[in-house]
């Protein structure tokens, strides 16, 4: 039997995304996101599930923070909705939007649970959109304005701010495959997006520290290894190469001050435009940098990604669950870059759930997920790399973007019928761990 202590002041958490729980799509003078014009599509979402109501988290914010304090919580990670706060993107200020996250804060720091608090997961106002979105350079300092409003209204009780969780999934999943709103399938837009992304970035780091001083100012990075299939050189090379032509597009700007050079060979002249001292912006120290993980890609030369890995488990996003890749992961990034102290901000997993009869939902497959990714996280801070904190994804079943509600990754039940909530036996153990702090295993 293995003991897995954690530090005493380990931040243990949950987080959550504003368009995939709060619902109340029009409410309170808020404005259109790209997200609802994209839900209300026609064919963009699997059954046409929107998030107008989702978990209706914006009517019942208490009962959900009362959950949270069941857990044990000693953190949430949360976003603005940008378009509730400014409905046009920029300018006029929808006092009624504001004041539902004055209140959401109040009652985060009630509970004693820390905020932490992400700026940007994906709704950009539509209205921006209309003027070219993130392939606009205005874009950018519209951000910065509404990040400034924001640490001004909540800075006083927020100290972590994330400016943009997971840039390379609005650049590449939203403006290249176009499976995520806007829509966009195009190469040149996708990676000028990307630029944008990191600008808009650089620009709100100094929003946060210009606006307050003593705060925390960092980005939330997806990072999925790419593992040889084999040693054989030919798939070694394969999976280096994939790493650094994927991987390397925001870690390298943010971390080294410069794009990567496979980034550079592979684009060529649809290298993005970017200006005289962008880079420097881009590069400013961070206070933290959080990592969501949720799988590897395993890379064979002669086929790219491998579907499936004989032996391997797969949840229901079709993504191989391999917990030793985030240990690999986080001891090869901390050799490679010079990194501020690393939060996991997103990690977890959809299976399939049923109520059982018993009125409880047996989980075990989640369960067993998230206490393998803590036990490697657990030995990743052994082996050096400075790990303050953990947050699952998800507290809450929610909407899962494309997938709709197809997809369940909840610590909590949620039937979006009657809005009830069932705590998970995830969720069960998972307070457990964070009352003993340590997996004994
Ligand atoms: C991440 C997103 C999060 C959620 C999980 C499953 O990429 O940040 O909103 O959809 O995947």
């Amino acid at each position: 039997m293995s003991t897995y202590k954690f530090p005493h002041n380990f931040l243990w958490g949950a987080a959550t995304a504003a368009y995939q729980i709060e619902g109340a799509w029009n409410k309170d003078g808020k404005g259109e996101s790209v997200w609802d014009r994209f839900s209300h599509t026609s064919g963009k979402t699997t059954n046409g599930d929107t998030g107008d109501v989702a978990c209706d988290h914006y009517h019942r914010f208490e009962e959900d923070i009362a959950i949270m304090r069941q857990l044990g919580l000693k953190a949430y990670r949360f976003s603005i909705s940008w378009p509730r706060v400014l409905p046009g993107g920029r300018g006029r200020i929808n006092a009624r939007g504001l004041d539902f996250y004055d209140r959401l804060v109040d009652a985060i720091c009630a509970a004693n649970l820390e905020p932490l608090l992400t700026l940007h997961h994906w709704d950009l106002p539509q209205v921006l959109q209309d003027q070219g979105g993130w392939d606009n350079r205005d874009t950018a300092y519209a951000f910065a304005d509404y990040t400034a409003l924001m640490v001004k209204r909540l800075g006083d009780r927020v100290r972590s701010w994330t400016t943009f969780n997971e840039p390379s999934v609005i650049a590449f999943i939203g403006h290249l495959t176009g499976e995520h709103a806007p829509g966009i399938k195009d190469v040149r837009i996708a990676y000028q997006t990307a630029h944008h992304l990191m600008l808009a970035h650089g620009l709100g780091v100094q929003a946060i520290r210009g606006a307050k001083s003593g705060l925390e100012a960092g980005i939330v990075l997806t990072l999925w290894p790419h593992e040889p299939a084999s040693d054989s050189p030919e798939d070694v090379s394969a999976a280096a190469e994939a790493w650094d032509r994927n991987e390397t597009v925001f870690l390298d700007p943010i971390f080294k001050g410069h794009y990567p050079t496979a980034m550079i060979d592979f684009l060529g002249e649809k290298m993005p435009r970017t200006k005289d001292g962008d880079l420097a912006l881009i590069s400013q120290e961070l206070d933290f940098l959080g990592i969501n993980f949720y799988s590897r890609h395993v890379v064979k030369a002669s086929q790219g990604n491998v579907k499936t890995i004989p032996g391997s488990e797969y949840t229901e996003m079709g993504w191989e669950v391999c917990a030793p890749a985030l240990r690999r992961l986080l001891v090869r990034i901390n050799s490679e870059y010079r990194l501020p102290p690393i939060y996991i901000t997103e990690n977890g997993s959809a299976f399939k759930d049923e109520i059982s009869p018993d009125g409880k939902v047996h989980d075990s497959r989640r369960l067993e997920y998230f206490k393998q990714h803590l036990i490697q996280l657990r030995l990743a801070m052994q082996d050096g790399v400075d790990v303050r904190g953990y947050m699952a994804w998800s507290l809450l079943d929610n909407f899962e973007w494309g997938y709709g509600f197809s997809k369940r990754f909840g610590l909590v039940h949620v039937d979006y019928e009657s809005q009830k909530r069932i705590i998970k036996d995830s969720g069960e153990w998972y307070a457990k761990i964070i009352l003993a702090n340590q997996i004994v295993e």
